[in-house]
């Protein structure tokens, strides 16, 4: 055993830059970095990560909250949650990533040399792991609604068809009701879509597919607007967008809204972004690519709003009704409100269709495909599996947990699952980023360094966001949820608060122990590992 008793101070720290000098060029340390794959360009990696961020929540979820929250003054805190939190903590992640170079368990670990914080990066894999459950089957319905569109095959009237014939809803997520054998299908054809394009790897694979889709889903979104817009009617819809309503901007609701939205729709606090960060080539340009990320997810959602209220403008006013009374939220907006507003039009209603639900499809898929990437690259390389067994083992246990949504009862879970994983699980992990971040790592350092990869910089501004702004509007948000929970069972007029609300809490313990377990029996440790600057 080798004493350094007796030694300078000098002495000493040569020995243990000798010992790691060493450590760190054995050979599996260097099999280990050749095996890891990386974008071909800074344009694919753009694309996916715009991906990502671009999905259902950008299509549906932000034009119905804009609505909600002050139309036009939404704008406000949206873009304050956006400046003060989105893109602070997109920094982080990308950056996290960018300077590690692993998935993020091992990212975790690495960065803040300590094997436990890897804890925090298993937990946002289970979080990515629940959402994918269901995620996939959302985009099972639109493959679905592709199909359904020529034809118009909802008929007269979609709530029922939605409802009735299409999920076979029992009205009671206890009364399962047997398998919906249709949706089972489209729900295994989507698993068998994302694992191939991940099998076949980061750039063969992801990149390839990005690169074709991500273009062709923003010149769908215009052709949708222009055909929206130009519908009689269409005016009074984006004026029910778009027109200001500046007292909500006093109630507090409206800027959790906002942070919630900002969060989910950017895809942080899944490690989806520290995965992606991982595969940037060099150092990455951070910080210039989280705006641009960033800009990106937002304009995409600001154009949804577009084509959706339009539409709804014309619907109302060819029924003859408020738009109020069309208004819809969610899942109910695409497949209820959407369809039937399609029944309606004049001209190419089947082409309509079909566009509104591809743009749902790649929306969809390309965020999935980052969900799955970032379970399997994790488990890949924390187990040294391979890349084929990592993803075949994901998409089997997701496939397996959708299964339930695929029962005539699922309906009813895909909502209650939707709201733990979304905001509890989702917003609580961000909270841990950003008290690591900004009160035990120093923040200054990390700043200095995403600053060093990039030529637009952040200024000290970035350093108040992430120690003082980002932790009080997470925990203000949290206190929120939870009271509302409690005193009425959430969302509003969800039926079943208790079920929702146990269902809920133990999938969140569930998935701390099961987090934990997984760092205990994980195979490769990066505590020690250099970095590459
Ligand atoms: N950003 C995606 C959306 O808006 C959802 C998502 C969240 C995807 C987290 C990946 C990770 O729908």
């Amino acid at each position: 055993m080798l004493s350094l008793n007796g030694l300078g101070k000098g002495e000493k720290l040569k020995l243990i830059e000798i010992f790691y000098i060493q450590k760190y060029l054995s050979k599996s340390h260097i099999l280990v970095k050749m095996s890891r794959e990386s974008w071909k360009s800074r344009w694919g990696f753009i694309m996916a990560a715009t991906g990502s961020a671009i999905g259902l929540g950008n299509v549906w979820r932000f034009p119905y909250i804009t609505y909600d929250s002050g139309g036009g003054a939404f704008f406000i805190p949206f873009l304050f949650a956006l400046f003060t939190a989105g893109i602070p903590i997109l920094i982080i992640e990308l950056g996290i990533g960018g300077k590690t170079k692993r998935s993020p368990p091992l990212a975790f670990q690495k960065f803040f040399s300590k094997k436990k914080v890897g804890w925090v990066g298993w937990w946002a894999i289970i979080g990515a792991i629940f959402l994918a459950s269901y995620y996939s089957v959302i985009i099972g319905w639109s493959i679905s609604y592709i199909g359904l569109s020529p034809s118009l095959g909802w008929g007269k009237n979609p709530q029922s068809f939605f409802m009735n014939d299409f999920l076979g809803w029992t009205g009671n997520p206890l009364n399962l009701g047997g398998m919906n054998f249709g949706i089972l299908a489209v729900l295994a054809l989507t698993w068998v879509i994302t694992g191939f394009i991940i099998i076949k790897g980061v750039t063969k694979g992801i990149e390839k597919c990005v690169k074709f889709v991500m273009p062709i889903c923003w010149v769908l979104i215009m052709i949708l607007i222009i055909r929206a817009v130009t519908l009689p009617g269409a005016t009074d819809g984006l004026n029910w967008y778009l027109s200001p309503d500046f007292s909500k901007l006093s109630e507090g609701r409206v800027w959790i809204n906002a942070y919630g939205q900002v969060f989910f729709s950017l895809s942080v606090g899944m490690g989806t972004m520290i995965t992606y960060g991982s595969y940037m080539k060099g150092k990455g340009e951070i910080v210039n690519n989280s705006f641009i990320i960033a800009f990106a997810d937002a304009l995409f959602a600001f154009l949804s709003g577009l084509a959706v209220f339009g539409t709804l403008g014309f619907m109302a006013s060819s029924i003859g009704v408020e738009i109020t009374e069309v208004v819809q939220q969610g899942m109910e907006l695409a497949f209820v409100t959407y369809p039937k507003a399609i029944s309606m039009m004049p001209l190419g209603s089947g082409i309509t269709g079909i566009l509104f639900f591809s743009i749902l499809l790649i929306a969809g898929l390309t965020s999935l495909i980052s969900l799955v990437e970032t379970a399997s690259g994790s488990i890949m390389e924390a187990f040294n599996l391979s890349r084929k067994k990592a993803t075949v083992i994901i998409c089997l246990i997701d496939f397996g947990m959708g299964i339930i949504f695929a029962t005539k009862g699922g309906f009813g879970w895909v909502n209650i699952i939707d709201l733990y994983v979304n905001y509890a699980g989702l917003i609580f992990i961000v909270l841990i980023e950003v008290i690591l971040i900004g009160w035990i790592y120093n923040t200054k350092r990390l700043r200095i360094w995403v600053n060093y990869t990039s030529e637009l910089t952040v200024g000290s501004w970035w350093d108040w966001s992430v120690k003082i702004f980002c932790p009080l509007f997470l925990i203000a948000g949290l206190a929120a949820t939870i009271i509302d929970i409690i005193q009425s069972g959430y969302p509003k007029n969800n039926p079943y608060p208790n079920l929702a609300m146990i269902i809920g809490l133990t999938a969140f313990v569930v998935g701390m122990l099961i987090a934990y377990q997984l760092l205990q029996i994980q195979k490769v440790n990066t505590t020690m590992e250099k970095f590459e600057d």
